[in-house]
């Protein structure tokens, strides 16, 4: 949540810090702003999207020049988005500016004591006391002023700050929420995110907790909050600017849909040796330990957690381990039964879900080996967890998750069948052919692609609808709840999920003439059940979209359209049959005129609890 971008360099900074804005503008959108060193701090700021800002700058009289600087887009926790409440914030004298990615929790005591001590605030935000606590701390250098401001913070977030009296250097911090630091040649950079960097190198250090950075055009040195150095551990990063652009599609969602299949195809690259056996070295476990597993928990957040759900399945079914799984922002505070016999499975695209990351951390805290899956190289999660199972989905800028929730559930068969394979629950031949089968998956999701005339006649029909139900059994649960979940973030249309037997227990009541229900109903050992479910919402008078597996006739005969996807493994099902319900999102987001990539509300990275 909220992007930071700074830049210490021979080049203008500003152009570059409005680019890094662009690639990060998935994390936050309400509004944006950006603070040069050009004499002083130079700061111009608006709400609304990068846009609005661009047309300021555009606008403003006398240009912003200047090779140092950083830049801000924001996801509004504390206040409005307004401009004043708008990235960076200015200390009294505007010589010192800071801006911020999280929540400082006790900002309200800080701010009656800053306040009596005759410090003026102008905005409603947590952020303006650090600036002002930084103004309080400064004896001539930013860095041990930064620090000293940090020690009276409690909350979870990264900050970067510039000084008028030290316009070379940018000060960032990271207390849990993500801060990275792009290295190139005789310029640097600091960024919230890989894709922020990428236009000027793809070598880059993450922080690492507590730990404060400056960055200067030929220089970046890392101090601990006591001041003592570390040393960069540098890392390159595999994707390029091409990966990061639209390449030809309308939207990011919809280029992220069809790069599904290259998608699957990367994450099961290199896991698989020629006898069909699963290599996972990555999650470091040794035979021992897994065979010393008594129960499996799975932590995470929205289509994640769907992606969690759908392992539930296949751990339990593959290995006979008890498998809970659990909405992150309530697992810690239930005090769930933990101990080194556990294996905790933390799932998130970003790596930096500060629910999650809590979760795995009071895992680690109970003694339970933690197992990250993730989509990002070197993040807070994958950092923390003893093991880490990268899906290579590549970035994901649609806020909306479409690419990364398949490969979260290819990355979690292959942890399940590795569990099997080690823990010898299946024979060899049963494991080579869920592989083979698993295989077949990056050519399945291309034909189903090739629905979207299909998909685009019936978002047509239903684009005025008030509510959607989606229903399924078994693994269509969690597809059922990922459907709904879609439609609702990029059309804003009410959409649920439920297990298709629960509805007569409550949810049917919604059900009457014309109202949509959609229907996972492709074959598996529930899918009579599935079909009875059907003509109870069809005698209400639903209209039932389905989708079936091809060369189903019966289904014909109940639902009012069909959805057509090729056979495949009831446990990998999932993974076809999500792909024509994020098309059926996208294109009636579309016709209703939203902004399917960045939808109202939401951020692409959620760092605040
Ligand atoms: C997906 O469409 C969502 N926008 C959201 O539910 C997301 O999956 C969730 O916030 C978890 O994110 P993570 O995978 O980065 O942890």
């Amino acid at each position: 949540m909220c992007g930071i971008v700074g830049y210490a360099g021979p080049d203008e900074a500003l152009p570059i810090l409005v680019e890094g804005l662009r690639r990060l503008e998935y994390r936050g959108y309400d509004s944006a702003g950006v603070a040069v060193m050009d004499g002083g701090v130079r700061v111009v700021k608006r709400a609304g999207k990068l846009s609005e800002l661009e047309d300021a700058l555009r606008d403003h009289q006398t240009p912003i020049t200047g090779r140092t600087g950083m830049a801000h887009t924001r996801w509004a926790t504390h206040g409005a988005p307004t401009d004043l409440n708008a990235h960076p914030h200015l200390d009294c004298r505007g010589r010192i500016a800071v801006i911020h990615n999280g929540i400082i929790e006790n900002f309200q005591s800080l701010r009656d004591r800053l306040a009596k001590a005759g410090h003026r605030f102008i905005s409603e935000t947590d952020t303006e006391c650090v600036a002002h606590l930084v103004e309080e701390a400064y004896r001539g250098n930013l860095a041990d002023a930064v620090r000293e401001a940090v020690r009276q913070l409690t909350g979870a977030y990264a900050l970067v700050v510039t000084s008028a009296e030290e316009p070379d250097v940018i000060v960032g911090v990271k207390v849990s929420s993500p801060l990275i630091v792009g290295l190139g040649k005789g310029e640097n950079m600091l960024a919230s995110d890989i894709p922020a960097v990428l236009q000027k190198t793809r070598t880059f250090v993450p922080l690492a907790e507590n730990q404060v950075v400056e960055v200067r055009a030929d220089a970046v040195r890392i101090t601990d909050l006591d001041g003592a150095e570390v040393p960069l551990s540098p890392m390159e990063v595999e994707w390029d600017l091409a990966a990061a652009e639209k390449s030809g599609f309308a939207d990011f969602m919809l280029k992220e849909i069809h790069e599904q299949p290259v998608a699957l195809r990367d994450t099961l690259r290199g896991r698989i040796d020629s006898l069909g056996r699963l290599n996972l070295d990555d999650l470091r476990m040794r035979e021992d330990q897994i065979q010393d597993v008594h129960k499996v928990f799975v932590v995470a957040c929205g289509t994640a957690f769907h992606a969690g759900l759908v392992a539930k399945y296949a751990i339990e079914h593959w290995t006979r381990l008890p498998v809970e799984i659990e909405i992150a922002s309530e697992f810690r505070y239930r005090d769930p039964v933990l101990d080194g016999h556990t294996l905790t499975l933390g799932v998130s695209q970003s790596g930096e879900t500060i629910d999650t990351l809590e979760a795995i951390r009071h895992a680690r805290h109970q003694q339970s080996r933690v197992i990250a899956i993730t989509n990002t190289v070197a993040s807070s999660i994958a950092r923390e967890a003893d093991g880490v199972l990268y899906t290579h989905a590549g970035p994901e800028r649609a806020v909306a998750g479409t690419k990364t929730f398949v490969t979260q559930m290819v990355a979690l068969y292959l942890t399940a069948l590795y569990l099997a394979q080690v823990r010898g629950t299946l024979f060899p031949a049963e494991i080579s052919d869920h592989v083979e089968e698993m295989q077949g998956l990056p050519d399945l999701v291309k034909r189903v692609l090739s629905l979207d005339d299909q998909v685009q006649a019936l978002a047509e029909r239903y684009q005025q609808a008030r509510d959607v139900l989606f229903i399924g059994r078994h693994t269509g649960y969690p597809v059922a709840l990922e459907g709904a979940l879609k439609l609702k973030e990029i059309s804003y249309i009410h959409a649920e999920g439920y297990p298709a037997g629960e509805l007569k227990h409550g949810p049917i009541a919604l059900v009457e003439p014309g109202v949509p229900v959609v229907a996972i109903a492709t074959e598996c050992h529930v899918y009579q059940k599935v079909l009875s479910n059907i003509q109870e919402v069809k005698a209400r008078g639903a209209e039932v979209i389905a989708v079936a597996t091809e060369g189903d006739v019966e289904i014909g005969r109940v639902a009012d359209h069909v959805l057509y996807v090729p056979r495949t493994h009831e446990l990998f099902s999932p993974v076809v049959v999500t792909v024509p319900l994020q098309m059926l999102a996208y294109r009636i987001g579309k016709l209703r005129g939203c902004d399917v990539d960045q939808p109202r509300n939401l951020a692409k990275s959620v760092t605040v609890e």
